[in-house]
This record gives C-alpha cells, sequence and structure tokens, in this order.
C-alpha cells in the first residue's frame, strides 16, 4: 500500500513517502526548489517521493494532508464573530483553504497527468494530530503522552493526547490567539529578528541576558488549568494566520507581532542590524525563561492525565532544544521521542502514519531508527560534478577516507563532509555536515568568519560517540537529532571549547553506529588521533537552505573558504587547486 504524505501551502511545505507502513523517503521543498522554509505546493518533493519508490501518480492508494479546513470550525467562526474586522479575512482564507483542498487536481497539474488518473482516497488530518502522529507512529512506544505546540495550525497552537496501539486520543487543544509560538515570535520581532524561523537563533542569545524582565515577561502568559493564557494586550490583532503571511512566490512574511505596549515597557523595537544591547538579552532571557514554565506547566499536566514515563512530542516549539533538555528534571517524563522534523515539514509524515494506522487501522512495526530519508547520489554522479567544477581529487577506499578526514578535522581544517542520503528535518546529522575540531579556542570565529557568517552568539554543535556522552554531558538520556541541550560537565569544557556556549551547554547529537556507520566512525577516527570522542558538527550550506545534491555542496565548497571536501569517496583539497 502507497500513502503519499503532504503539507502543502504552509510553511515547509514537504511530502513523504509510506510503502506498507514504512517511511521510505521524506523531503522538503526547499530543499530541492531552494527557497528557504517555501511554503507553495511542494510539486518537486512529490516527484522525488515517487521516483524514490518507482511510483506513478495512480500507482498511489492513499494521499495524506496535515491540514483539515474543517477542523475546530466551530472556534474560528466564534472568534470571526467576535471579531467583526476579521470577517471578510476569515471568509477570504477559508475560500482559499476550500480551494487547497481539491488536492487530485493540485497534484494532476503538478504531475503533468489528466485529473482523471489518480485514483487514490484522500485523507485531512488536523494538524496537531498530524504533528503527534510524526511522533508517536515512529517511536518504538505501545503508548506514550502526545503533545504538540507551535505559532498555529487549524486554528489551534497547543495539543495534548493520549496515544495507545494505533489511537490518539486528543485531551486538550489550546486555540489562537493563544500560542506559546507566537509569544516567542511576538519578543523575537521586537529584538530584531524579524523572519520567520528567527526564533532558533534567538535561543543562542538567551544565556547572555540576565533576569531583569522576568516577572513582567512572567506576566505576559497567564498558566490555566489544561493551558495557558495570552494577554492580547500585548500582541497585534493576528487573525486565524496568526501574523504569518504566504507570498506568491512562496516565501513567509510575518506581520508585526507586538504592540505598542511592548515599547510603553521596553523601550524603542530593536531595528534588524543595530547592535544588540543588554536590554534585547535580558528580554530574550525572560521570554525563553517564560516558555519554558508554560513548557514545563503543560507538560506537568499533560502528565496528570497521562501517567506514563515516555513522551512523543513535535511542532515548531518542540525544535526548543534548552527546554527539551531541561524537561527530564522539571516533569515526570523520563524519555522523550521527538520528530527530528517536529516543524511543519513534519506534517507529511505525521498525515501519511496517521491515515495507515488511525484510520486505516493498519497494525505498527514501523520505528524510524534514524532520519536519513532524503536523496543520494551515485559515486559516478559525484564524480562527474566534480570533474564538471574542475577540481582535482582523489579516490579513496573507506578507512583511508575515514583516516584522511580525521587528520584534516584534527590539523584545525574545515571539512564539508557530504555522504549517503540527505537528512530530514532542519538539522544536518552527518550527512549534509560540516564538522571541525571541537577543542580549538579560535573555531567559532573561524567557522564564523569564513564560511557560516552567522550571528556572533550562536553555538556551535557536538556530535558525540553514544557511549561516551556519560563522560561529557550531565545528562545522559540521548539525542540523535540534536534536539537536547544539555551542560558539560566541567573537567571536559576545555576539551571541547569551541562547542561550549556561554552557559556550559552544548545541543549534542548523540551518535551510534547502528544509527550512521560512516560518521560513527569519522568520530571513532578523531578520537584516535586527539583522544577527544567529539567533533563540532554545523549544516553544510552558507545562508540558504542545507545543501541536497553534489553540485550544491562542491558550489558551496568552492564559494566558501572550507579546506577539504569529503564528497562520496573521494577528497579534494582547496590547495590542490
Ligand atoms: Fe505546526
Amino acid at each position: 500500500m502507497l500513502i503519499l504524505g503532504i503539507n502543502m501551502f504552509h510553511a515547509d511545505a514537504s511530502a513523504a513517502i509510506v510503502q506498507d507502513g514504512e517511511v521510505v523517503f521524506a523531503i522538503a521543498e526547499e530543499r530541492l526548489n531552494r527557497v528557504k522554509h517555501y511554503a507553495g505546493f511542494p510539486a518537486l518533493a512529490v516527484k522525488a517521493c515517487l521516483d524514490a519508490v518507482g511510483a506513478r501518480i495512480a500507482d498511489v492508494d492513499h494521499v495524506a494532508v496535515g491540514q483539515d479546513s474543517d477542523a475546530n470550525l466551530a472556534k474560528k467562526v466564534q472568534y470571526a464573530m467576535a471579531n467583526p474586522a476579521k470577517i471578510l479575512n476569515f471568509i477570504r482564507l477559508r475560500q482559499r483553504k476550500q480551494a487547497m483542498r481539491d488536492v487530485r487536481s493540485l497534484l494532476a497539474k503538478a504531475l503533468d497527468v489528466d485529473v482523471t488518473v489518480p485514483r487514490f482516497q484522500e485523507h485531512h488530518i488536523e494538524h496537531h494530530i498530524a504533528h503527534i502522529a510524526s511522533a508517536y507512529y515512529c517511536s518504538p512506544w505501545e503508548k506514550a503522552a502526545g503533545f504538540s505546540y507551535d505559532g498555529s495550525g487549524d486554528f489551534v497552537s497547543t495539543m495534548m493526547a493520549r496515544c495507545e496501539g494505533n489511537d490518539i486520543e486528543v485531551l486538550e487543544r489550546v486555540f489562537l490567539p493563544h500560542s506559546l509560538g507566537s509569544f516567542y515570535t511576538m519578543i523575537c520581532e521586537f529584538i530584531g529578528y524579524k523572519k520567520y524561523g528567527d526564533e532558533g537563533k534567538v535561543m543562542g542569545l538567551a544565556p547572555y541576558g540576565k533576569e531583569t524582565y522576568c516577572d513582567q515577561i512572567r506576566e505576559i502568559v497567564d498558566l490555566r488549568k489544561g493551558g495557558f493564557q495570552l494577554d492580547l494586550d500585548y500582541f497585534m490583532p493576528l487573525g486565524s494566520n496568526q501574523g504569518m503571511q504566504i507570498q506568491a512566490d512562496g516565501t513567509v512574511r510575518l506581520a508585526r507581532h507586538f504592540s505598542d505596549r511592548m515599547g510603553k515597557f521596553f523601550g524603542t523595537p530593536r531595528e534588524p542590524h543595530a547592535e544588540i544591547t543588554q536590554r534585547d538579552m535580558d528580554l530574550s532571557y525572560a521570554m525563553q525563561h517564560r516558555f519554558e514554565e508554560v513548557f514545563f506547566h503543560l507538560l506537568n499536566q499533560l502528565h496528570q492525565r497521562v501517567p506514563l514515563e515516555d513522551l512523543a512530542m513535535a511542532g515548531g516549539c518542540a525544535l526548543n532544544s534548552v527546554a527539551n533538555g531541561k524537561l527530564f528534571s522539571q516533569t515526570p517524563f523520563r524519555k522523550t521521542w521527538i520528530q527530528p522534523a517536529a516543524g511543519d515539514e513534519g506534517l507529511a509524515i505525521g498525515a501519511a502514519l496517521h491515515a495507515y494506522h488511525s484510520t486505516l487501522g493498519q497494525p505498527r512495526r514501523y520505528q524510524m531508527k534514524n532520519s536519513y530519508l532524503g536523496p543520494e547520489f551515485s559515486e559516478s554522479r559525484i564524480e562527474t560534478d566534480l570533474k564538471t567544477a574542475g577540481l582535482s581529487y582523489r579516490k579513496l577506499e573507506r578507512e583511508a577516507l575515514l583516516e584522511a578526514v580525521a587528520e584534516q578535522i584534527a590539523a584545525g581544517n574545515v571539512v564539508g563532509w557530504f555522504q549517503g542520503r540527505m537528512e530530514w528535518g532542519p538539522r544536518a546529522l552527518g550527512n549534509r555536515s560540516i564538522v571541525a575540531h571541537p577543542g580549538l579556542p579560535d573555531m567559532k570565529d573561524v567557522l564564523n568568519a569564513r564560511i557560516k557568517h552567522r550571528e556572533w552568539f550562536r553555538p556551535f554543535a557536538p556530535s558525540i560517540l553514544v557511549e561516551h556522552q556519560h563522560e561529557y554531558f550531565e545528562h545522559d538520556h540521548p539525542s540523535p537529532f540534536m534536539l537536547h541541550v544539555y551542560k558539560i560537565r566541567p573537567e571536559k569544557r576545555e576539551q571541547l571549547c569551541a562547542v561550549n556556549h556561554v552557559d556550559n551547554t552544548g545541543r549534542l547529537q548523540t551518535v551510534s553506529r547502528e544509527e550512521n556507520p560512516l560518521y560513527y566512525d569519522l568520530i571513532r577516527a578523531f578520537q584516535r588521533k586527539t583522544g577527544i570522542p567529539v567533533i563540532l558538527n554545523t549544516s553544510f550550506n552558507e545562508n540558504e537552505p542545507i545543501v541536497c545534491t553534489p553540485e550544491e555542496g562542491i558550489d558551496c565548497f568552492q564559494r566558501t573558504k572550507m579546506d577539504v571536501i569529503a564528497i562520496g569517496p573521494f577528497l579534494a583539497r582547496k590547495s590542490e587547486n
């Protein structure tokens, strides 16, 4: 049975293909059309999914979309009636969403076939149910607490659920305009981070701040039984799209979230390129602090309803790895399974698996053991691309390649590491990564000056052999998808100085041989040379979506000041050219 999952006309449009219950291939459209967070129809991703299983659209039995415009309709109408100025907007949005429901025509057009060709059955899964499904149905568990939170989706910002067997039973919804994602976005915008997806950057700024504004910021989000409520005086009236506008070219633009009340309390909003002041750092500290308090409150409430140790979680806010790292000490949950594509691209997988297990009642056998669900490229294709780019290169056997790359990293060089299938989700996890020495004091500045050009306050991440985690970090719950931040042990901070953040934490990726044998062995080779079972891992890109194809990897290598690229079995150095 073939199920195509889709997230469309929503940020991070994507597609996934599920064959007999197993996720075989999944990709966000941005990786193919190179438009970051693309929010149109994922035509290229759908084609890539079909190609991956050698199928045509006529072979697809079911199509599942992670959006249901009929979900929570009564709440939407109630909101529109209470805000007469929004009624026209509400009607327009609803008409647009109705048009989008014609999935058959959209797919036929994208794939250039007659509309009578597809024979699939269509399913629409509510946004947050699809998020929870993307975690629970990929986890190894037969029952778990399910949690999803983000800016908004189908008029909901937060969902709690009891997951058992094939079923996801919704226990609680927090409806718009109350949204923890919007709260975070609002303050990010106020301190000058106005682009969709900037929230992850500001998380790195928070530890530079002090508690100055904690009490004031706390007042913006009020804790309630089963949820929370925003003080809407701090927000512009954002309507049911929660301040997110999709442009004609598929890019996402944020409307202004903060009201003038913010300015009354905290002064002038920062412009994007202005200097970051202590005020901005203190606001980001208070924002992260309140976010965590509300998050732990919600999880503790969920645990009262579902008293288990296992938590399956997704939604854009689940990318807040700092909060994730602390939940073990602040809530009774002891294990997490967080979807690596916790943002909205993950809806494609969640919708498809929900259709398979919940709607169609098919048994659960699948577990997502790694995030390498994207395309891979043949040796001959890579070699052709290297020749086309005019690079001189050497082809090496596996051991020789690992040895040579480990040698380069140990010598302080920056290596582009392009191997196997591309990662699914926003993190590079050792297949489209730039890797470097984690223990050289100037490595962060070198990477920023030569390649990444990121904000000075953003940390780089460590990949660590999972069996050494407890020696280096103060928590031993694994983090295979780089979704937890833990304290680095005092005696190891100097050894990991390039990945040790200002608050002595690291957003680690734990690596096991089972998950990624080649990357595991690369870290082992580096450990043999240096005694450190850790390498610095940052995504293979330069202010663009993470590279997907060999051409993009080679182009990024040539554009930036990387020293070496290891692409498939080939090794090329800048100095040789
Ligand atoms: Fe979402």
